[in-house]
């Protein structure tokens, strides 16, 4: 992707931040540790609750969803969790593989504002409704023209958007990443003006294909990969799915994300897989499977032309870009 600027530090510069953090995260830790266990009534037990909830260290069996799922073989799990896009850690596509582990994902909170009849900050592990939980395996299509086949394990959107009452004003949800500087090393530059923020019209964000992942491979989602939930929308270019996402807003107007504000003639909102729409600066006619040998062709709506092209018809897609 354009417009950022590329970290220029060599290696051996690095390192040494790097090992300068991991140490001061180990003495942060020490002394919460002595810290907790100095408190009066202080027991073992605490301890336990510091775990994260079971559904965090192993996920429960979601059943796999073969209506929505492609049959195509899976990408690599090490391709998947270590070439990655994610810039609150970083640019390049190992950062967030390398820096991810400084972002603490338990406990997490929602907040839910806007036109919406139950608004309020959720904490995550009461939000998610285990037995809603299902496996699908989507395509996901990066705008800069390379592809994955990903087994996610998630929650479809609508339930939740359901549950929240939306008022008959809000035509589309907006979704907001978490900004905190301290642990995501990425935010401390201004390659986007944080947070991250990326929208759906409501039919979109109500459609069956839209979900919101808290796994992959049967495992809890990766930091890298944005744990601990995060949007994917398998029609629309990757960047539409919203890593370790803190905001839900409802609300009337079209929002801006945040691709589209740094270089709005390059990326528009709706950002639906096109091989018919150039990116200025390059084809999306086609695209290079992460893992596989040369390039296929990239197909209308990633493939899921039949379950969404409804939702535009009647609209200019070359405009609506
Ligand atoms: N979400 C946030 N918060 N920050 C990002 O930089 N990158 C997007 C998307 N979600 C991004 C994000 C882009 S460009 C892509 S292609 C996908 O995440 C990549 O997801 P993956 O790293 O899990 O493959």
């Amino acid at each position: 992707m354009p417009r950022y600027i590329y970290p220029a530090l060599p290696e051996s510069e690095v390192t040494p931040e790097r090992l300068y953090r991991e140490r001061r995260r180990f003495m942060k830790q020490s002394a919460r540790l002595a810290l907790a266990a100095s408190l009066p009534g202080w027991s073992g037990l605490s301890l336990a609750q510091d775990k994260p909830p079971p559904w965090k260290q192993k996920l429960p069996e979601a059943p796999s969803n073969n209506q929505f799922s492609t049959q195509e073989p899976l990408t690599d799990q090490k391709i998947v969790t270590s070439y990655n896009n994610f810039f609150e850690l970083g640019t390049r596509k190992r950062d967030p593989s390398d820096w991810g582990h400084y972002l603490q994902t338990d406990p997490w909170a929602i907040k839910v504002e806007g036109e919406v009849n139950k608004p309020g900050t959720y904490d995550l592990n009461k939000l998610i409704k285990p037995d809603q939980l299902e496996e699908r395996i989507y395509r996901l299509r990066c705008v800069e023209a390379w592809s994955m086949v990903i087994p996610w394990t998630g929650f479809q959107l609508s339930e939740l958007i359901k549950r929240l009452e939306p008022t008959s004003r809000a035509k589309y949800v907006v979704f907001e990443t978490l900004y905190d500087p301290e642990q995501l090393r990425g935010q401390r530059r201004d390659t986007i003006d944080w947070p991250y923020t990326e929208g759906l019209r409501m039919d979109e964000a109500m459609h069956p294909l839209t979900l919101m992942a808290v796994g992959l491979y049967g495992n809890p989602l990766p930091n890298q990969n944005g744990a601990p939930i995060r949007l994917v929308v398998p029609w629309k270019y990757g960047f539409k799915s919203i890593k370790s996402i803190v905001k839900l807003r409802f609300q009337e107007e079209q929002p801006v994300s945040s691709w589209q504000q740094l270089a709005p003639e390059e990326y528009g909102f709706y950002a639906n897989v096109n091989p018919n729409v150039s990116h200025p600066r390059w084809s999306q006619a086609r695209e290079r499977r992460l893992g596989e040998e040369g390039r296929r062709k990239t197909l209308m709506f990633n493939g899921y032309a039949e379950e969404v092209a409804h939702l535009y018809q009647g609209m200019d897609l070359e405009k609506n870009y």
